[in-house]
């Protein structure tokens, strides 16, 4: 009997796995097993060896039997162990590497745009995609006779047969912001209001839909010179390029009075484009002081408040610092494009933690 205990509890302590262990279990107490045939002998054995043979046995079998459990258990938790170090997953990681969804170039422009008007002190600004003429022309010192109106290519909105108010139209800039805010917060004020605009227009630079921002600032003593330097404060910003010059070339726009349009320095070498140097100019912006019949027409008495305002194109600007050939390829939906150009969806641009890179 010792001899069967000891050959038993080692081949039990050695088992790897749970077959092993039903194997040895049948051999030792399954029916047929050592040591039930020893207790088969039992029947052949006096009294008093029987009695001395057989609470042996019992105990024996009954070792043998919490041995084979004990290591079931042992094995079992040895399995979980192993499942648990495979399975183990770090929730602090980052998201897959492999990205998916990209940042469409206009998006990430908007912020970057956002991240350098917020450093000088503009807050962004919304208004209506579908506004009304008031808002888009009249507010604007665009009366309905000014030719501006059929120039800008209007989407109008249908009314309801028998119905005479004016149609509402698909804002044609984003100038309409600059009475909306004034109207609701008064002078002295700086925002900036990005967002989507459309003229009935289609070609390599010309999109129905597109993109601009609007730029307005309002206070005592605001002045042309203060435009200059907010606007060559931005493009250095934006193309992260120092020192980016301006051109502000006389120009017309009812809502500005006087106004410029604004051109930045570039040069053109072997067919490539480079902003910020040579002796080119491209332009990239409307701009003026805000015409005292505009400020009126928002609620701000004009002999007391002035400023500038400016509108530029997020689609164009895009085009130029990321070297996007056609404005047609932004509102395509071209998954290869997207990938190209698209930007990690984590990478959100700040001053100080980098607008691009
Ligand atoms: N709204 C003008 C446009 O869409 C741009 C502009 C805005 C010009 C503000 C001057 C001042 O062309």
């Amino acid at each position: 009997m010792d001899d069967l205990r000891a050959k038993y509890i080692e081949l039990i302590a050695k088992a790897g796995d749970e077959a092993t262990l039903e194997d040895l279990r049948v051999k030792a107490v399954g029916k047929k097993g050592e040591i039930s045939l020893q207790m088969r002998e039992l029947g052949k054995m006096t009294p008093e060896e029987r009695q001395v043979a057989g609470p042996a046995l019992n105990a024996l079998k009954d070792e043998i039997n919490t041995a084979l459990a004990a290591k079931k258990a042992a094995l079992a938790d040895a399995a979980l162990d192993e499942r648990l170090k495979a399975e183990w997953l770090d929730v602090t990681l980052p998201v897959r590497t492999q990205r998916r969804g990209t940042i469409h170039p206009i998006s990430q422009v908007t912020e970057e745009v956002s991240a350098i008007f917020a450093d000088m002190g503009f807050s962004v600004a919304e208004g209506p995609q579908i506004d009304t003429d008031w808002y888009n022309f009249d507010a604007l010192n665009i009366p309905s006779h000014h030719p501006a109106r059929a120039e800008m290519d209007t989407f109008y909105m249908h009314r309801a047969e028998g119905d005479d108010r004016p149609p509402h139209v698909l804002r044609t800039h984003t100038s309409p912001v600059q009475i909306r805010h004034m109207e609701k917060f008064g002078a002295p004020c700086r925002v900036i209001a990005p967002g989507r605009v459309y003229r009935a227009d289609y070609d390599q630079t010309h999109t129905p839909m597109f993109h601009q921002v609007e730029g307005l600032a309002i206070d005592k003593d605001i002045s042309m010179a203060n435009l200059k330097w907010v606007l060559e404060e931005f493009f250095s910003a934006f193309f992260e390029i120092d020192g980016i010059k301006t051109r502000f070339r006389a120009s017309h726009f009812p809502f500005t009075e006087p106004s410029a349009e604004v051109d930045i320095q570039c040069s053109w070498v072997d067919g490539q484009l480079k902003i910020g140097e040579g002796d080119g100019w491209l332009e990239v912006l409307g701009s003026g002081m805000v015409h005292p019949k505009v400020l009126q027409a928002a609620g701000v008495d004009p002999e007391e408040w002035q400023g500038f305002a400016f509108g530029m194109g997020i689609d164009r600007i895009s085009m130029l610092k990321y070297g996007i050939p056609d404005l047609r390829a932004f509102f395509d939906s071209d998954l290869r494009w997207l990938r190209h150009y698209g930007f990690a969806s984590l990478d959100v641009p700040t001053l100080h933690g980098g607008l691009s890179k």
